[in-house]
């Protein structure tokens, strides 16, 4: 049997609806470090990460403003990861607290041309994966506390287009959302 390898582009959008970033990306096999809410915007020349820039580690509350698609002032990735359709990537999130619990997604949006031209208000993402209760009725978000090492894995579609594409990971709460007794 033959395995046919596609590649394509990757550049992260990640979006907290609560108190975390994304510190670190396993994207197929390859570790590159997220943006650092913290120190990057600091450093000079800017960190090169695969990462959107900008934003913090506070909540997103207004769902209607455009901050929803990549937190404030994003600035764009100086690098993209290749990866394979079929492939995993490993979001490895710097915390999260409990009272916060609620569903994770992964979403895919397709563009051309240079990443550092990409609006990402304008960008048509469509939902690869989401991860919300499971039968016990314990959230995703409290799964990738307990059991995963702050770590989420979503897996790219394996009859993907290859091209160039953002991807946008969430993590959600809502204080409405408890189905814990
Ligand atoms: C959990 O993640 C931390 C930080 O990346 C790492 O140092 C540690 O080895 C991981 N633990 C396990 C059990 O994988």
């Amino acid at each position: 049997m033959k395995t046919s390898i596609v590649v394509f582009s990757l550049a992260l959008a990640s979006h907290a609806a609560a108190h975390g970033y994304v510190y670190s990306i396993n994207a197929d096999n390859t570790v590159y470090p997220g943006w650092d809410v913290y120190i990057d915007q600091y450093m000079q020349p800017k960190p090169a990460r695969i990462a959107f820039g900008g934003g913090g580690p506070n909540p997103i509350f207004n769902v209607d403003g455009k901050e929803l698609a990549c937190n404030f002032n994003p600035t764009a990735p100086g690098a993209i990861a290749e990866v394979r359709a079929g492939s995993d990537i490993t979001f490895h999130w710097s915390r999260w607290l409990y009272s916060h619990k609620g569903p994770i997604t992964a979403w895919l949006a397709p563009y051309e041309g240079d990443v550092a031209k990409v609006d990402v208000n304008k960008l048509e993402f469509f939902k690869i994966t989401e991860d919300t209760v499971d039968d016990k009725g314990v959230w995703a978000n409290v799964r990738m506390m307990d059991d995963k090492n702050m770590t989420w894995t979503a897996t790219i579609p394996a009859d993907i287009k290859p091209g160039t594409y953002v991807l946008r990971h969430e993590v959600s709460s809502g204080t409405a959302i408890d189905p814990t007794p």
